[in-house]
């Protein structure tokens, strides 16, 4: 096969990546691993910038997001027996955010590929990249007992924390940079109204919690869990009861329970590679970072990098300029390391660790009575959760 750029993940990076390129007339192909059953079986974050909801609507997906995507201009942060709000609308000169689950906005991207004819390999078992520093890369893959080569002008990455992508380059050029949580988050989805309109993120000693939603029917709640926790080990009794004692009593009151329709645990990382580019293999999202989720920046992340491509990608077809491709990287990793940043300060100000010296814990508390005393704290905080500029 033959095709301009050769797309390797069919998550929301690659798939929004190849639904702007085939906009405009850029030949394109993503090879996933999974069936598209699982990859839609995943129930990951909900949280998206204006930027990313912006690049949906350019890309033609944005139809049902505007329609059942709800806008939130605040959230709260419980702490000390107290519910504090941030006002999002205000400190960021307007902005808000949209709360749309990932698992919906992929499948609005299969369905408009779909519609386009686009080609979205399946089941792509071995992926390989070859060739990497030449003019001609190439990508194989095997289904079944047949391998496939893929000859392309640029491969993307775009093939997750796990991917192949990363790992194909040189240990020589690739530095990587990594902070593992003592801890993860065990989430819930479960059909019931959720307990606020806006989100809630809980600071209690016995751990973070976080009460987020999908839609006025369906909820989505975490706590923190030690690392060596097994979904096992939490039935939905015990998940509510913890979580309710993580919240205000008044929050804990007036939520409804029900069963759990989807828990599973993440591990809270943050990591970063670099550089995003060698030779023609350009990374994005998930494949070259990974934040915690307290801020809310790992999907919308990956939006900037498929920000940056895209463009990149145009001035290279349509007008020769290749120093957008150049200049990726640099760009790319300018902003993924402020949203690595943030998410650091979110995570650090609001979960328990079990080592903290009582030193420590003087400084949560202040970080958040600061916020909470200091306009251009939260300006600081609102300007990063709406999104920085791309
Ligand atoms: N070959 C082909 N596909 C692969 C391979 C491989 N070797 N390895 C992984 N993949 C696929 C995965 O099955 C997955 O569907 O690549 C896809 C990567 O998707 P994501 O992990 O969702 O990563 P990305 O598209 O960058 O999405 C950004 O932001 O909120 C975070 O983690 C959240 O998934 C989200 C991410
Ligand atoms: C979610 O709804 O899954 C969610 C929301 C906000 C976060 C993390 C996860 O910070």
């Amino acid at each position: 096969m033959k095709t301009s750029v050769c797309i390797i993940g069919g998550g929301p990076s690659g798939l929004l990546l190849s639904q702007l390129l085939h906009l405009k007339g850029i030949d394109n192909v993503v090879l996933e691993r999974q069936s598209r059953e699982y990859v839609l079986g995943r129930i990951r974050a909900g949280v998206l910038e204006h930027g990313f909801a912006k690049l949906m609507r350019e890309a033609q997906c944005g139809e049902r997001m505007d329609r059942e995507g709800e806008i939130h201009e605040g959230f709260f942060i419980s702490h000390d027996g107290r519910m504090d709000r941030v006002d999002l609308h205000k400190y960021s000169g307007g902005s808000s955010v949209v709360v749309y689950g990932q698992t919906e906005l992929t499948r609005d991207l299969y369905d408009a590929r779909d519609r386009m004819k686009g080609t979205v390999i399946h089941n792509a078992e071995d992926v390989a990249l070859h060739d990497l520093t030449s003019a001609r890369p190439s990508v194989t893959f095997r289904q079944g007992d047949e391998v496939t080569r893929i000859d392309c002008d640029f491969i993307i990455g775009a093939d997750g924390f796990h991917g192949v992508s990363r790992k194909s380059i040189p240990r020589t050029v690739l530095r990587e940079y990594e902070k593992v949580y003592p801890f993860g988050w065990l989430g819930v989805l479960s059909r019931t109204k959720p307990v606020s309109p806006e989100l809630i993120y809980a600071k209690h000693e016995r751990g973070f919690a976080l009460c987020s939603l999908r839609s006025q029917v369906l909820s989505r709640y975490y706590i923190q869990v030690p690392l060596a926790d097994k979904v096992e080990d939490w039935s939905d009794e015990a998940f509510w009861a913890e979580l309710q004692r993580r919240l205000p009593a008044e929050v804990s009151a007036r939520m409804i329970t029900g069963p759990s329709i989807e828990k599973s645990i993440a591990p809270l990382r943050s990591f970063v590679a670099e550089p995003m580019r060698y030779g023609n293999l350009f990374l994005a999202g998930d494949a070259a970072h990974i934040v915690p989720p307290t801020g809310a920046r790992g999907l919308n992340s990956a939006a900037s990098d498929i920000y940056y491509l895209y463009h990149a990608m145009l001035a290279h077809y349509q007008r020769g300029d290749s120093s957008g491709l150049e200049g990726y990287s640099a760009k790319a990793l300018a902003r993924v390391w402020k949203a690595q940043r943030f998410s650091w300060w979110m995570t650090t100000m609001l979960h328990t660790f079990p080592d903290s010296i009582e030193y420590d814990k003087k400084l949560q508390e202040t970080d958040l009575a600061y916020l909470f005393s200091s306009e251009a704290a939260q300006r600081s905080l609102a300007e990063n959760y709406v999104g920085l500029p791309f």
